[in-house]
């Protein structure tokens, strides 16, 4: 397992131009080496340019060099082979900000936009764009991602939610087995728990991946100021939860917040939740229950009722059936009003 470099013992080197391909050379133009204002103070000048350009390069002897090209943790949302990393080694923000990601198969580049790297079936893409339902496309505006930890989830205690900090606790009680390995906090909103299993130092690498680019965002401003999570095992990833970026059995832990009733199609996403974690890996979700038991009888029937394009409330035996529907075993779950944490584990 990879464990995260330490910033302090990078230094400044030059970089070659000719990485992946001419293709690879026009996205590097546009993104890579742009660097983000808390990655320019922290290690290198804001006027580098494609001419004169930098790498980051650990200075120890044991390390991996520079422009190193190695199989990533990361795979192609297209063909789901290991995604190649050509730049500087190390699974942090500015080393994978400077790397470039291609997939051998389809020969399709990946590249850090902004701040977090974008490895949605989409990226690159010009003429075409995608909307997705109102459930998503809600978390996508720059409003709601900016309010969302300055009080809508807050709101979420009257639902019978315990909070961040206790909600924390009892995942990482279900995530004891997976301790050490690779945590994948999937639909992260602007990070609340990926702030958590980040500084916890409970996982050689966390993944904060969102669809909203605006949520990733909010993801960056909260950790800038912060050289312990910037400069830890911590990617921000831009992905669909229906199309996860791994590999089969790749990851150890998932954890998705807040979240089920906001994905387009959750068997499609917990399909893909089956498919990367390795055997004996853990799921770990909350949601909001369609139906209450602690609600009155009388109002059952109105509450089992769902509506299309609305979110998707599902019921405690609707979620065991899709754990289990999807390969998942060990289930499990704590519920509190409409709060529901659940687990199930892969084979
Ligand atoms: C209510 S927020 C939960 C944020 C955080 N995990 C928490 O516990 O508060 C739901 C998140 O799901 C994300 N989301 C919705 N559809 C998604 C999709 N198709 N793929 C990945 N994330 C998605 C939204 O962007 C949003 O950030």
């Amino acid at each position: 397992m990879a464990i995260a470099d330490s910033a302090s013992s990078f230094s400044l080197r030059p970089l070659h131009h000719n990485l992946f391909s001419p293709k690879y050379r026009s996205v590097c133009h546009n993104s890579l080496f742009r660097s983000p204002p808390h990655f320019s103070s922290l290690q290198f000048p804001s006027n580098i340019r494609a001419t004169s350009l930098v790498a980051v390069e650990p200075e120890s002897s044991t390390q991996p060099q520079e422009d190193t090209m190695e199989v990533d943790l990361f795979a192609c949302p297209v063909c789901y082979e290991p995604l190649i990393r050509k730049g500087p080694s190390g699974f942090n923000l500015p080393a994978i900000y400077r790397s470039g990601f291609k997939c051998r198969k389809c020969t399709k580049s990946y590249s850090s936009k902004n701040i977090y790297l974008d490895l949605t079936v989409t990226a690159g893409t010009k003429a075409y764009t995608e909307i997705k339902p109102a459930r998503t496309e809600l978390f996508r505006s720059p409003l709601v991602s900016f309010l969302y930890e300055r009080g809508w989830r807050q709101n979420f205690n009257l639902s019978g939610f315990p909070g961040p900090d206790e909600e924390f606790k009892m995942a990482q009680e279900y995530f004891k087995p997976a301790e050490g390995g690779v945590l994948i906090d999937v639909s992260c909103g602007s990070g609340l728990f990926s702030r958590k299993f980040a500084k916890s130092g409970t996982y050689s690498r966390v993944v904060a991946l969102d669809f909203s680019e605006n949520m990733l965002r909010q993801c960056y401003d909260f950790i800038k100021n912060d050289d312990t999570i910037i400069t830890s095992n911590l990617a921000l990833v831009r992905a669909d939860v229906s199309r996860l970026p791994f590999s089969s059995c790749s990851v150890d832990a998932i954890h998705a917040g807040a979240a089920l009733h906001c994905w387009p199609f959750p068997s499609n996403a917990v399909a893909e939740i089956n498919r990367i974690l390795r055997s004996g890996g853990v799921f770990v979700g909350t949601t909001f229950l369609r139906y209450s038991p602690s609600a009155p009888a009388i109002l059952g029937p109105f509450r089992q009722q769902r509506i299309a394009g609305d979110y998707n409330n599902l019921n405690e035996e609707e979620i065991e059936d899709l754990c289990t529907s999807c390969g998942l075993i060990n289930y499990t779950s704590k519920v509190q009003q409409s709060f529901i944490m659940f687990s199930a584990q892969k084979p």
